[in-house]
Protein backbone atom coordinates (compact mmCIF):
# COMPACT_ATOMS: atom_id res chain seq x y z
CA UNK A 1 0.00 0.00 0.00
CA UNK A 2 1.79 2.91 -1.52
CA UNK A 3 0.16 5.59 1.18
CA UNK A 4 -1.32 4.27 4.19
CA UNK A 5 -2.91 6.71 7.15
CA UNK A 6 -3.18 5.68 10.56
CA UNK A 7 -5.70 7.96 12.57
CA UNK A 8 -7.20 7.67 16.33
CA UNK A 9 -11.24 7.12 16.06
CA UNK A 10 -11.99 8.90 19.42
CA UNK A 11 -10.84 11.16 21.60
CA UNK A 12 -7.25 10.85 21.09
CA UNK A 13 -4.58 8.50 23.01
CA UNK A 14 -6.25 5.51 21.09
CA UNK A 15 -2.97 4.40 20.96
CA UNK A 16 -1.81 5.68 17.69
CA UNK A 17 2.37 5.95 18.60
CA UNK A 18 2.21 1.85 19.18
CA UNK A 19 0.28 1.60 16.08
CA UNK A 20 2.74 2.69 13.87
CA UNK A 21 5.34 1.88 15.65
CA UNK A 22 3.89 -1.68 14.76
CA UNK A 23 3.89 -0.83 10.90
CA UNK A 24 6.60 1.82 10.27
CA UNK A 25 9.41 -0.89 9.71
CA UNK A 26 7.73 -1.55 6.21
CA UNK A 27 7.95 2.28 5.28
CA UNK A 28 10.12 4.40 3.50
CA UNK A 29 8.38 7.38 5.05
CA UNK A 30 6.51 8.33 8.28
CA UNK A 31 5.05 11.30 8.58
CA UNK A 32 3.36 14.00 10.68
CA UNK A 33 0.40 15.84 8.99
CA UNK A 34 -1.97 17.91 11.61
CA UNK A 35 -1.70 19.07 15.55
CA UNK A 36 1.68 20.51 17.13
CA UNK A 37 3.30 19.14 20.91
CA UNK A 38 -0.45 18.75 22.37
CA UNK A 39 0.27 14.82 20.89
CA UNK A 40 1.71 12.45 23.24
CA UNK A 41 2.60 8.82 21.53
CA UNK A 42 3.65 6.36 23.65
CA UNK A 43 6.27 4.03 22.25
CA UNK A 44 7.60 0.80 23.88
CA UNK A 45 10.36 -0.43 22.31
CA UNK A 46 13.60 -1.98 22.21
CA UNK A 47 15.00 1.95 22.40
CA UNK A 48 13.43 1.88 25.64
CA UNK A 49 9.61 4.05 26.31
CA UNK A 50 9.01 7.32 24.60
CA UNK A 51 6.45 9.49 24.73
CA UNK A 52 6.95 11.40 21.08
CA UNK A 53 5.26 15.15 20.61
CA UNK A 54 6.32 15.95 17.29
CA UNK A 55 9.03 13.63 15.57
CA UNK A 56 6.93 10.57 13.75
CA UNK A 57 6.80 7.75 15.67
CA UNK A 58 9.11 5.58 12.87
CA UNK A 59 11.87 6.85 13.79
CA UNK A 60 12.83 4.03 15.55
CA UNK A 61 13.31 2.09 12.35
CA UNK A 62 16.58 2.83 10.11
CA UNK A 63 14.80 2.71 7.13
CA UNK A 64 11.82 5.33 7.40
CA UNK A 65 12.93 8.83 6.56
CA UNK A 66 10.71 10.60 9.14
CA UNK A 67 8.84 14.17 7.88
CA UNK A 68 7.37 16.87 9.79
CA UNK A 69 5.23 17.95 7.51
CA UNK A 70 3.76 21.84 7.19
CA UNK A 71 0.53 21.24 8.77
CA UNK A 72 2.27 20.52 12.67
CA UNK A 73 2.58 23.60 14.43
CA UNK A 74 6.03 22.83 16.20
CA UNK A 75 7.27 24.42 19.97
CA UNK A 76 11.10 24.67 18.95
CA UNK A 77 12.38 24.07 22.29
CA UNK A 78 9.86 20.69 22.55
CA UNK A 79 11.44 19.14 19.22
CA UNK A 80 15.09 20.31 20.30
CA UNK A 81 14.57 18.45 23.90
CA UNK A 82 12.62 15.35 21.84
CA UNK A 83 15.56 14.78 19.42
CA UNK A 84 18.05 14.95 22.06
CA UNK A 85 16.35 12.25 24.35
CA UNK A 86 16.34 10.28 20.99
CA UNK A 87 19.74 11.05 20.20
CA UNK A 88 20.71 9.82 24.20
CA UNK A 89 18.82 6.67 23.25
CA UNK A 90 20.85 5.70 19.99
CA UNK A 91 18.35 6.89 17.25
CA UNK A 92 19.88 8.50 14.22
CA UNK A 93 18.51 11.47 13.06
CA UNK A 94 21.14 13.57 10.44
CA UNK A 95 19.30 12.91 7.42
CA UNK A 96 16.10 11.52 8.49
CA UNK A 97 14.65 13.51 9.90
CA UNK A 98 13.31 16.64 7.53
CA UNK A 99 10.83 19.48 9.06
CA UNK A 100 8.93 21.57 6.39
CA UNK A 101 9.98 25.46 6.32
CA UNK A 102 6.17 25.63 6.01
CA UNK A 103 5.23 24.70 9.32
CA UNK A 104 4.58 27.25 11.91
CA UNK A 105 6.07 28.16 15.26
CA UNK A 106 4.63 28.07 18.57
CA UNK A 107 5.78 31.06 20.20
CA UNK A 108 5.82 32.02 23.59
CA UNK A 109 2.83 34.18 23.38
CA UNK A 110 0.91 31.35 21.71
CA UNK A 111 1.12 29.58 25.39
CA UNK A 112 0.54 32.63 27.23
CA UNK A 113 -2.95 33.51 25.29
CA UNK A 114 -3.97 29.47 25.50
CA UNK A 115 -3.61 29.75 29.26
CA UNK A 116 -5.28 33.19 29.95
CA UNK A 117 -8.16 32.40 27.86
CA UNK A 118 -8.66 28.97 28.95
CA UNK A 119 -8.90 30.88 32.46
CA UNK A 120 -11.33 33.66 30.84
CA UNK A 121 -13.44 30.94 29.81
CA UNK A 122 -13.75 29.39 33.43
CA UNK A 123 -16.41 26.46 33.24
CA UNK A 124 -17.05 26.74 29.78
CA UNK A 125 -13.18 26.49 28.74
CA UNK A 126 -12.08 23.24 26.44
CA UNK A 127 -9.68 21.74 29.10
CA UNK A 128 -6.88 22.53 26.50
CA UNK A 129 -3.07 20.79 26.83
CA UNK A 130 -1.86 24.92 27.06
CA UNK A 131 0.65 24.23 24.38
CA UNK A 132 -0.11 27.20 22.37
CA UNK A 133 -1.80 25.26 20.11
CA UNK A 134 -5.00 27.07 19.51
CA UNK A 135 -3.62 30.25 19.56
CA UNK A 136 -1.27 29.13 16.67
CA UNK A 137 -3.68 27.86 14.49
CA UNK A 138 -5.45 30.68 15.09
CA UNK A 139 -2.85 33.39 13.81
CA UNK A 140 -2.08 30.55 10.77
CA UNK A 141 -5.05 31.19 9.58
CA UNK A 142 -5.57 34.63 10.44
CA UNK A 143 -2.15 35.40 8.58
CA UNK A 144 -0.58 36.52 11.59
CA UNK A 145 1.82 33.60 11.71
CA UNK A 146 5.76 32.87 11.77
CA UNK A 147 6.46 30.16 9.81
CA UNK A 148 10.64 28.79 9.61
CA UNK A 149 10.89 29.96 6.62
CA UNK A 150 10.55 33.29 7.63
CA UNK A 151 14.02 33.00 9.69
CA UNK A 152 16.06 32.78 5.91
CA UNK A 153 15.83 36.15 6.20
CA UNK A 154 17.07 38.16 9.18
CA UNK A 155 14.42 41.05 8.66
CA UNK A 156 11.45 39.33 8.29
CA UNK A 157 11.31 37.44 11.41
CA UNK A 158 12.66 40.18 13.56
CA UNK A 159 9.69 42.33 11.62
CA UNK A 160 7.07 39.82 12.20
CA UNK A 161 8.19 39.18 15.74
CA UNK A 162 8.03 42.80 16.53
CA UNK A 163 4.29 43.58 14.65
CA UNK A 164 3.11 40.17 16.41
CA UNK A 165 4.61 41.46 19.64
CA UNK A 166 2.84 44.88 19.93
CA UNK A 167 -0.18 42.98 19.45
CA UNK A 168 0.04 40.09 21.71
CA UNK A 169 1.19 42.65 24.53
CA UNK A 170 -1.70 44.54 24.35
CA UNK A 171 -3.96 41.43 24.37
CA UNK A 172 -1.77 39.92 27.48
CA UNK A 173 -1.92 43.22 29.44
CA UNK A 174 -5.48 43.32 28.93
CA UNK A 175 -6.06 40.03 30.29
CA UNK A 176 -3.77 40.50 33.34
CA UNK A 177 -0.72 38.94 31.97
CA UNK A 178 2.95 40.19 31.41
CA UNK A 179 4.15 41.91 28.52
CA UNK A 180 6.47 40.02 26.52
CA UNK A 181 10.21 41.63 25.27
CA UNK A 182 11.14 41.36 22.03
CA UNK A 183 14.92 40.94 22.44
CA UNK A 184 14.83 37.92 24.53
CA UNK A 185 12.31 36.08 22.24
CA UNK A 186 13.87 36.91 19.34
CA UNK A 187 17.09 35.51 20.42
CA UNK A 188 15.51 32.75 22.02
CA UNK A 189 14.38 31.41 18.45
CA UNK A 190 17.03 32.53 16.21
CA UNK A 191 18.95 30.27 18.98
CA UNK A 192 16.49 27.48 17.98
CA UNK A 193 16.96 28.19 14.45
CA UNK A 194 20.44 27.73 14.13
CA UNK A 195 20.32 23.99 15.90
CA UNK A 196 17.67 23.08 13.75
CA UNK A 197 18.17 24.82 10.14
CA UNK A 198 19.81 21.51 8.94
CA UNK A 199 16.72 19.64 9.30
CA UNK A 200 14.53 22.27 7.44
CA UNK A 201 13.87 21.01 4.32
CA UNK A 202 11.13 22.27 1.97
CA UNK A 203 9.07 18.56 1.69
CA UNK A 204 7.56 18.92 -1.85
CA UNK A 205 10.42 17.40 -3.97
CA UNK A 206 10.65 14.45 -1.70
CA UNK A 207 7.22 13.50 -1.74
CA UNK A 208 6.51 13.75 -4.89
CA UNK A 209 9.56 11.92 -6.33
CA UNK A 210 8.99 9.30 -3.45
CA UNK A 211 5.32 8.54 -4.72
CA UNK A 212 6.55 8.51 -8.44
CA UNK A 213 9.38 6.28 -7.16
CA UNK A 214 6.49 3.84 -5.75
CA UNK A 215 7.72 4.61 -2.25
CA UNK A 216 6.14 3.61 0.91
CA UNK A 217 4.44 6.47 3.04
CA UNK A 218 3.06 6.24 6.93
CA UNK A 219 1.19 9.33 7.44
CA UNK A 220 0.66 9.62 11.65
CA UNK A 221 -2.59 11.14 12.67
CA UNK A 222 -2.25 13.25 16.13
CA UNK A 223 -5.00 13.62 18.48
CA UNK A 224 -8.62 11.42 17.78
CA UNK A 225 -11.41 12.14 14.69
CA UNK A 226 -13.63 12.94 17.23
CA UNK A 227 -11.34 16.06 18.10
CA UNK A 228 -11.21 17.50 14.61
CA UNK A 229 -12.03 21.38 14.51
CA UNK A 230 -15.19 21.11 12.02
CA UNK A 231 -16.68 17.75 12.89
CA UNK A 232 -15.62 16.59 16.51
CA UNK A 233 -17.71 18.26 19.68
CA UNK A 234 -17.23 21.94 19.04
CA UNK A 235 -15.60 23.98 20.94
CA UNK A 236 -14.36 21.13 23.10
CA UNK A 237 -12.25 20.08 19.90
CA UNK A 238 -8.53 20.84 18.95
CA UNK A 239 -7.45 22.96 16.66
CA UNK A 240 -6.79 21.17 13.88
CA UNK A 241 -8.62 19.22 11.05
CA UNK A 242 -7.40 15.52 12.69
CA UNK A 243 -9.04 13.83 9.61
CA UNK A 244 -7.35 11.18 7.01
CA UNK A 245 -8.20 14.12 4.41
CA UNK A 246 -6.18 16.57 6.40
CA UNK A 247 -3.45 14.50 5.11
CA UNK A 248 -3.31 16.00 1.81
CA UNK A 249 -2.93 19.91 2.65
CA UNK A 250 -0.85 18.99 6.03
CA UNK A 251 2.24 16.73 3.78
CA UNK A 252 1.41 17.69 0.21
CA UNK A 253 -0.26 14.29 -0.61
CA UNK A 254 -2.89 14.34 -3.56
CA UNK A 255 -5.89 12.48 -2.45
CA UNK A 256 -6.14 9.75 -4.28
CA UNK A 257 -2.41 8.68 -3.53
CA UNK A 258 -3.99 7.54 -0.42
CA UNK A 259 -4.86 3.82 -0.92
CA UNK A 260 -5.16 2.79 3.00
CA UNK A 261 -6.68 4.54 6.01
CA UNK A 262 -6.29 1.99 9.16
CA UNK A 263 -8.16 3.23 12.34
CA UNK A 264 -7.06 2.87 15.63
CA UNK A 265 -9.78 1.84 18.56
CA UNK A 266 -9.49 1.73 22.09
CA UNK A 267 -11.99 -1.35 23.28
CA UNK A 268 -12.75 1.51 25.35
CA UNK A 269 -13.18 5.08 25.43
CA UNK A 270 -11.36 7.89 27.47
CA UNK A 271 -11.13 11.55 26.98
CA UNK A 272 -8.89 14.16 28.56
CA UNK A 273 -10.12 17.31 29.19
CA UNK A 274 -13.71 19.07 29.27
CA UNK A 275 -16.89 17.86 26.84
CA UNK A 276 -19.18 15.79 26.80
CA UNK A 277 -18.24 11.90 26.75
CA UNK A 278 -22.15 9.81 26.31
CA UNK A 279 -20.02 6.91 28.01
CA UNK A 280 -17.63 8.70 30.85
CA UNK A 281 -17.76 5.97 33.89
CA UNK A 282 -19.29 8.00 36.35
CA UNK A 283 -20.92 5.76 38.91
CA UNK A 284 -18.62 2.39 39.53
CA UNK A 285 -15.23 2.91 41.05
CA UNK A 286 -13.98 0.25 39.94
CA UNK A 287 -14.25 0.15 36.59
CA UNK A 288 -13.60 4.41 36.51
CA UNK A 289 -10.51 3.18 37.92
CA UNK A 290 -9.50 0.77 35.94
CA UNK A 291 -10.49 2.50 32.91
CA UNK A 292 -8.96 5.54 32.96
CA UNK A 293 -5.42 6.76 32.36
CA UNK A 294 -2.54 9.28 32.93
CA UNK A 295 -2.52 11.53 29.80
CA UNK A 296 1.51 11.25 27.79
CA UNK A 297 1.64 15.16 27.58
CA UNK A 298 0.01 16.87 30.44
CA UNK A 299 0.14 14.20 33.34
CA UNK A 300 -3.83 14.59 33.59
CA UNK A 301 -6.64 11.90 34.12
CA UNK A 302 -7.97 10.89 31.21
CA UNK A 303 -11.49 9.89 32.16
CA UNK A 304 -12.49 6.65 31.34
CA UNK A 305 -15.36 5.13 30.27
CA UNK A 306 -16.96 2.20 27.58
CA UNK A 307 -16.63 1.33 23.95
CA UNK A 308 -18.74 3.66 21.82
CA UNK A 309 -19.72 2.39 18.93
CA UNK A 310 -21.72 5.15 17.52
CA UNK A 311 -18.06 6.97 17.65
CA UNK A 312 -16.30 4.64 15.71
CA UNK A 313 -18.92 3.94 13.23
CA UNK A 314 -19.30 7.90 12.59
CA UNK A 315 -14.84 8.24 11.94
CA UNK A 316 -15.44 4.90 9.87
CA UNK A 317 -17.53 6.66 7.40
CA UNK A 318 -16.02 9.74 6.96
CA UNK A 319 -12.30 8.90 7.46
CA UNK A 320 -12.91 5.91 5.05
CA UNK A 321 -11.46 3.29 7.49
CA UNK A 322 -10.40 0.39 5.72
CA UNK A 323 -9.60 -1.91 8.89
CA UNK A 324 -9.12 -1.38 12.68
CA UNK A 325 -6.11 -1.51 14.59
CA UNK A 326 -8.61 -2.61 18.12
CA UNK A 327 -5.81 -1.11 21.34
CA UNK A 328 -6.12 -2.43 25.02
CA UNK A 329 -8.09 -5.20 25.14
CA UNK A 330 -6.40 -6.63 27.63
CA UNK A 331 -7.31 -3.87 30.07
CA UNK A 332 -10.80 -5.36 29.85
CA UNK A 333 -9.49 -8.76 31.39
CA UNK A 334 -10.51 -8.01 34.54
CA UNK A 335 -14.42 -7.31 34.08
CA UNK A 336 -17.22 -9.52 34.96
CA UNK A 337 -19.56 -7.57 32.57
CA UNK A 338 -18.79 -4.86 29.79
CA UNK A 339 -20.98 -2.62 28.40
CA UNK A 340 -20.84 -1.38 24.74
CA UNK A 341 -22.54 1.69 23.63
CA UNK A 342 -24.37 0.59 20.52
CA UNK A 343 -26.28 3.90 19.86
CA UNK A 344 -27.75 6.90 21.49
CA UNK A 345 -31.31 7.86 22.62
CA UNK A 346 -32.06 11.75 23.25
CA UNK A 347 -35.42 13.15 24.46
CA UNK A 348 -36.72 9.99 24.01
CA UNK A 349 -35.91 9.33 20.28
CA UNK A 350 -32.90 7.38 18.83
CA UNK A 351 -30.31 9.86 17.21
CA UNK A 352 -26.97 9.80 15.33
CA UNK A 353 -23.44 11.61 17.00
CA UNK A 354 -23.78 13.67 13.97
CA UNK A 355 -27.26 14.80 14.90
CA UNK A 356 -25.68 16.12 17.85
CA UNK A 357 -24.12 19.29 19.25
CA UNK A 358 -21.56 19.25 21.70
CA UNK A 359 -24.46 20.10 24.48
CA UNK A 360 -27.32 17.84 23.55
CA UNK A 361 -24.34 14.91 23.03
CA UNK A 362 -24.15 15.66 26.69
CA UNK A 363 -27.32 14.68 27.39
CA UNK A 364 -27.98 11.55 25.10
CA UNK A 365 -28.61 8.74 27.04
CA UNK A 366 -26.54 5.55 26.07
CA UNK A 367 -28.10 2.79 24.30
CA UNK A 368 -26.02 -0.44 26.20
CA UNK A 369 -25.55 -3.70 25.25
CA UNK A 370 -23.92 -5.64 28.26
CA UNK A 371 -21.33 -8.81 27.24
CA UNK A 372 -20.00 -11.24 29.86
CA UNK A 373 -16.63 -10.74 30.19
CA UNK A 374 -13.57 -13.18 29.58
CA UNK A 375 -11.42 -13.10 33.31
CA UNK A 376 -8.24 -14.67 31.94
CA UNK A 377 -4.73 -12.30 31.59
CA UNK A 378 -4.49 -12.00 27.54
CA UNK A 379 -1.45 -10.65 27.31
CA UNK A 380 1.03 -12.75 25.85
CA UNK A 381 -1.67 -14.22 23.17
CA UNK A 382 -0.39 -14.04 19.81
CA UNK A 383 -2.73 -16.10 17.67
CA UNK A 384 -6.67 -14.69 17.37
CA UNK A 385 -8.03 -18.16 17.61
CA UNK A 386 -6.48 -18.42 20.93
CA UNK A 387 -7.70 -15.77 22.60
CA UNK A 388 -11.06 -16.63 25.21
CA UNK A 389 -14.27 -17.06 22.77
CA UNK A 390 -15.47 -14.22 24.81
CA UNK A 391 -12.74 -12.10 23.98
CA UNK A 392 -13.19 -13.27 20.74
CA UNK A 393 -16.95 -11.87 20.51
CA UNK A 394 -16.53 -9.04 21.89
CA UNK A 395 -13.98 -8.08 19.09
CA UNK A 396 -16.74 -9.62 16.65
CA UNK A 397 -18.86 -7.38 18.25
CA UNK A 398 -16.79 -4.24 17.74
CA UNK A 399 -16.39 -4.56 13.58
CA UNK A 400 -20.71 -5.50 13.28
CA UNK A 401 -21.03 -2.08 15.34
CA UNK A 402 -18.59 -0.12 13.69
CA UNK A 403 -19.14 -1.46 10.36
CA UNK A 404 -15.62 -1.86 9.81
CA UNK A 405 -13.16 -5.66 10.09
CA UNK A 406 -10.86 -5.49 13.20
CA UNK A 407 -7.30 -6.27 11.40
CA UNK A 408 -5.25 -6.06 13.98
CA UNK A 409 -5.91 -6.60 18.03
CA UNK A 410 -3.21 -5.29 20.72
CA UNK A 411 -3.08 -6.80 24.28
CA UNK A 412 -0.55 -5.05 25.80
CA UNK A 413 1.81 -1.73 25.39
CA UNK A 414 4.91 -3.07 24.02
CA UNK A 415 5.72 -3.47 20.84
CA UNK A 416 5.33 -7.26 19.91
CA UNK A 417 1.79 -7.62 21.68
CA UNK A 418 0.14 -7.60 18.59
CA UNK A 419 -2.39 -10.17 17.01
CA UNK A 420 -3.27 -10.09 13.58
CA UNK A 421 -6.73 -10.78 12.75
P1 LIG B 1 -1.62 7.84 21.21
O1 LIG B 1 -1.60 9.28 21.58
O2 LIG B 1 -2.79 7.49 20.36
O3 LIG B 1 -0.33 7.36 20.62
O4 LIG B 1 -1.83 7.03 22.58
P2 LIG B 1 -1.08 7.31 23.98
O5 LIG B 1 0.30 6.81 23.86
O6 LIG B 1 -1.28 8.70 24.41
O7 LIG B 1 -1.96 6.42 24.94
C1 LIG B 1 -2.09 5.05 24.77
C2 LIG B 1 -1.59 4.33 26.04
O8 LIG B 1 -1.96 2.98 25.98
C3 LIG B 1 -0.09 4.34 26.17
O9 LIG B 1 0.23 4.34 27.53
C4 LIG B 1 0.32 3.01 25.50
O10 LIG B 1 1.56 2.52 25.98
C5 LIG B 1 -0.80 2.14 25.95
N1 LIG B 1 -1.17 1.03 25.05
C6 LIG B 1 -1.28 1.02 23.69
N2 LIG B 1 -1.77 -0.15 23.27
C7 LIG B 1 -1.98 -0.91 24.38
C8 LIG B 1 -2.53 -2.20 24.60
O11 LIG B 1 -2.93 -2.92 23.69
N3 LIG B 1 -2.60 -2.63 25.90
C9 LIG B 1 -2.19 -1.85 26.97
N4 LIG B 1 -2.33 -2.34 28.19
N5 LIG B 1 -1.68 -0.63 26.77
C10 LIG B 1 -1.59 -0.16 25.50
P1 LIG C 1 -2.72 12.41 20.92
O1 LIG C 1 -2.09 12.64 19.58
C1 LIG C 1 -5.95 13.42 23.67
C2 LIG C 1 -7.36 17.55 23.68
C3 LIG C 1 -7.09 18.36 24.93
C4 LIG C 1 -8.30 19.27 24.94
C5 LIG C 1 -8.49 19.56 23.44
C6 LIG C 1 -7.88 20.87 22.98
O2 LIG C 1 -1.76 12.04 21.98
O3 LIG C 1 -3.88 11.47 20.82
P2 LIG C 1 -5.37 21.61 22.56
O4 LIG C 1 -4.19 21.66 23.47
O5 LIG C 1 -5.19 20.74 21.38
O6 LIG C 1 -5.85 22.97 22.17
O7 LIG C 1 -6.55 20.97 23.46
O8 LIG C 1 -7.89 18.48 22.75
N1 LIG C 1 -6.17 16.92 23.05
C7 LIG C 1 -5.88 15.63 23.14
N2 LIG C 1 -6.50 14.64 23.81
N3 LIG C 1 -4.88 13.14 22.91
C8 LIG C 1 -4.27 14.12 22.20
O9 LIG C 1 -3.27 13.87 21.34
C9 LIG C 1 -4.75 15.44 22.33
N4 LIG C 1 -4.38 16.63 21.82
C10 LIG C 1 -5.26 17.52 22.26
O10 LIG C 1 -7.05 17.54 26.07
O11 LIG C 1 -9.43 18.57 25.38
MG1 LIG D 1 -1.58 10.47 23.28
Amino acid sequence: MPVTVILGTQWGDEGKGKAVDTFAGDFDYVARYNGGNNAGHTIINEFGEFKIHLVPSGIFYPRAKCLIGGGVVIDPAVLIEEMNSLRKAGVKLDRRLMISPRSHLIMPYHKILDGLYEEAKGAGATGTTRRGIGPTFADKVSYNGIRWTDFTDKNIFADKLRMQLTLKNKIIIALGGEALSFEKVHDEYRGYYEQLKSYIVELFPIVQDGLKAGKKFLLEQAMGSILDTDWGTYPFVTASTTLASAATAGLGIPPQAISRVIGVTKAYTTRVGAGPMPTEVTDDPHAEKALSEVAATTGRIRRGGWFDAELTRFAAQINGIDRLFLTKLDILSEFEEIKVCVGYEFKGKKVHYHDLNAYQLDEVKPIYKTVKGWRTDIRGIRKFSALPAKARAYVELIEKLSGVKVGWVANGPEREAVIKK
